[in-house]
Order: C-alpha cells, then structure tokens, then sequence
C-alpha cells in the first residue's frame, strides 16, 4: 500500500451501518473486482471494487466478503475470502495479504482462502434460515459497462445454483451509505485535494507558451506519486486553446500558444479516494481582458453556487438556479441577448451553447460517486461544484471546480487553499 494503513474502525463501522439497513435474515455478497486484461498476458493496474473497500478496505483481488449477522454460529457472521499465497505467488507479485494481516486491516475475525467460498456458502444459503440475499449489481446511472464483472458472473452463479431464494439489491443500500461522508473518509477525501493542490502549484511554475499538454501531464504524475498517490483519478483533462471547449478531450498532445488559456481538469487519487479539481490559467501568466471577464464570471457562479448548497436542497433544483445565473452572466457577457432570451424556446434555451453541463456530482471512492440524484441532499455529503462558460466562436472555455462538503450552515471547500483569482494564479506564474 502506497497510503498509510487506515483505521479499522472506519470499516467496522461501514459493515454495522450496513446491518442496520438489513431484513432479518439477510446474508450479503460483496466481489472483489478483476484484474482487467489489456492484449497478450498484459494486464490494467488493479483497482478494487468501490463497495469491497468500503466494507473492509482490502485492496486485493480474488476477495468476497459475506454477511450473515443473524446465522447460529458467531464464527460465520462475518467472513471474509482472500486468495491464498505461495512461494510462487510471493517470488513472482510479491507480498499477498495473510489471515493475520486481513484480521487486522478489516476487524473481520473469521478469514478463510477463497477456494473454500463454494462449501461455507453453501452451507450459510441451506443451514441458516436465509430470508434474504443481497447480491451486488452496478446500479450508477451513467454506468455503461459491456465486460462482465467478477460479481455479475457471480450474480449469474448464484441466481442459477440457488434458484429458489429471495434476492434483494444491495445497491440501493450501497448508495445511500456511501454518500455520506464519515471524519475518516473526509480526511482522505482531504489528503487527494491537498496532494492535488501541491501539483497544481507546481503546475503554475511550469506552463509557459511552447510546453506541450502532455509534460504537464507529466509534472502532475510526478507530484502525484511522490506523495503517496497511485496517480490520476480518472483520465486527465489538460486542454489548452480551442480545446479548453472539449469537455472531456484527453489527448493531450498539442503545445501551450502563447495568449491561450489552459484548461486543467486533474484529480490525485490517494487510498482510493479522488480529487476533481479543474483550473483554467492563462498560458503565459496573464490572462487577456476578455478571458478574465469569462473567469470572473464562471468564479461569481461558482461562488453563488456554495451559497446554495445545504442540506435539504435538490440537485436538479440547484442546477436550474445555476443555469439561471449562468445566463444572465451570460447577458452580461454580450454572448446573448436579454430579449432573445424572453423569447427563447424553454427546451432549447439559449445558455446551453455555452453551459451544456451538470453542476457537479458527488465524490468519494468513486470519481462520479454513488448517491441518488433525485435525493435532498444532506449533511457529509461531498459535491463537486463545476460551473464553466464555453465559447467556441472566441476559442477559449473556462471551468473551475471545487469539491465541497455540504455542513449544516453551509459548505467546507476541500479545495479553499487551491489558487483561484486570477491575481494569485497571475502572481505565482509570474514569480
Ligand atoms: N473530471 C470529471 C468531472 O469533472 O466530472
Ligand atoms: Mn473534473
Ligand atoms: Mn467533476
């Protein structure tokens, strides 16, 4: 591990906060995920199934964790599977996680090698009283996955080997746990943001007219991993000039021109938590007049924005005002006109040319975290807050984002040491 060993407590006090959720007796599944293949016998780098992690923070593959908190037997009530180690294994990818060291890391007491998992579940699914099976399926909205994960196989294995069972989705339950945002998760959530905010300022040093996205690409990964970062969150955006209109351009590979902007739209990752910071900053340390009356503008809703964030609030509502304040500094902008605006068509408004995005989306072991949209948001919960202002006729886009705790009065920006005026960001550039 890369990260300092996390608390047990915070995985112990996910899986109680999960038992509170559950039908009597209910017996939850939850997969590691794969190592995902790339071409010959090349492999991704492993990433660790989002709710696994949560539950009992291991960051190995081949792992299952089940919960069965009303079977007979104490021993079973919470039983977690790992892969079993070798000489082989441990000459050729090094240390695997022990039973001990599984004890330790996760509280779970009871810690068996994965190829026992058929026998004990098959005796947890016919000897206890099973009511109720929570399996595991990929419930986000913007999922579009074709490849089968180790817990869709294991949905499908399951439902055909024990037909006659009841299963409820555990996704839902997921869901709502995860959007809210323990002092632990906080912490780490602060950990990404502020090893994101030292590559930023490092950032700010080196662009200059000539340097090519992809070096500050580099200057990023660089900063990212000497501070305990496994690197990039999700695929960076460092996108200079025109391209500061794509929204999601990840090539990365053109020369900074002297006068553009540069869109940065980077996040580190650190224990499995992200950063989603986007900064938009003049390629040669000033920013012209008009791209500082574009960045103002896109601060001011940034700022309105926080004010409306509070417990209680729905997203779609918070992001119709935003669009409301977009458009009318959209007006001020001369990028559209009042009158037109009164008479635009309410399905087609005029606005979406320039801001044809969300607002934000919550935050935590996933980049585009879990959580229900149409759900009043609530206390501890994370949010991105990402106004921006495109306008490709004049060949420059401007976003900012911040990532933001909702508290009782208000919001705590992760991201509040993170240079956004355009005096500080022109200052250290130039110094
Ligand atoms: N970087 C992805 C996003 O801002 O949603
Ligand atoms: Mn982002
Ligand atoms: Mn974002």
């Amino acid at each position: 591990m890369r990260y300092k060993s996390i608390d047990k407590e915070l995985f112990e006090t996910n899986r109680k906060n999960l038992v509170k959720e559950l039908k009597s007796n209910a017996l939850v599944v939850v997969n590691s995920n794969d190592i995902m293949p790339t071409n010959s016998d090349g492999t991704m780098r492993f990433r660790q199934n989002s709710d696994l992690f949560y539950l009992a923070g291991v960051d190995q593959e081949e792992t299952v964790l089940v919960l069965y908190p009303d079977f007979h037997d104490k021993k079973y009530r919470e039983v977690l599977f790992l892969r079993e180690t070798s000489e082989l294994i441990s000459v050729w990818e090094g240390h695997k996680l022990t039973k001990e060291e599984a004890r330790e890391q996760t509280g779970i007491e009871t810690v068996l090698w994965v190829s026992e998992f058929p026998k004990v579940f098959n005796m947890l699914m016919v000897m206890g009283d099973v009511e109720h099976v929570y399996l595991n399926t990929n419930d986000h909205y913007r999922a579009e996955v074709s490849v089968e994960s180790r817990e869709s196989r294991f949905v499908k294995w399951c439902l055909e080997k024990y037909p006659l069972h009841r299963y409820e989705r555990l996704a839902p339950i997921m869901h709502r746990l995860r959007s809210i945002k323990s002092k632990y998760e906080l912490d780490l959530l602060q950990q990404a943001c502020d090893i994101t905010e030292k590559a930023f300022r490092r950032v700010l040093k080196f662009v200059k007219p000539g340097v090519i996205e992809y070096e500050i690409e580099a200057e990023f990964a660089h900063e990212f991993l000497r501070n305990g970062s496994r690197g990039f969150a999700y695929e960076p955006i460092i996108a200079s000039g025109a391209n500061s209109c794509v929204l999601h351009y990840i090539e990365n590979n053109k020369p900074c021109g002297d006068g553009d902007v540069l869109l940065l739209d980077v996040g580190a990752e650190y224990a499995n938590y992200n950063a989603d910071l986007t900064r938009t900053i003049p390629v040669n340390g000033k920013f012209t007049e008009r791209q500082k009356q574009v960045y103002n503008a896109v601060l001011r809703v940034q700022r309105e924005a926080f004010k409306l964030l509070k417990p209680g609030e729905k997203y779609f509502e918070y992001h119709k005002e935003i669009q409301k304040i977009t458009e009318s500094e959209l007006i001020g902008l001369k990028l559209i006109d009042k009158k037109d605006v009164k008479n635009q068509d309410k399905d087609k408004p005029l606005f979406m040319k320039y801001f044809m995005h969300g607002t934000g989306h919550q935050l935590g072991l996933d980049v585009h975290d879990v959580g229900n949209m149409y759900h009043k948001m609530r206390l501890g919960q994370v949010w991105t807050v990402e106004p921006g202002i495109y306008i490709r006729e004049e060949g420059f886009g401007i976003r900012i984002e911040n990532n933001v705790v909702i508290e009782k009065n208000g919001v705590y920006d992760l991201m509040k040491n993170t240079p956004v005026e355009v005096e500080e960001i022109e200052e250290i550039m130039n110094s």
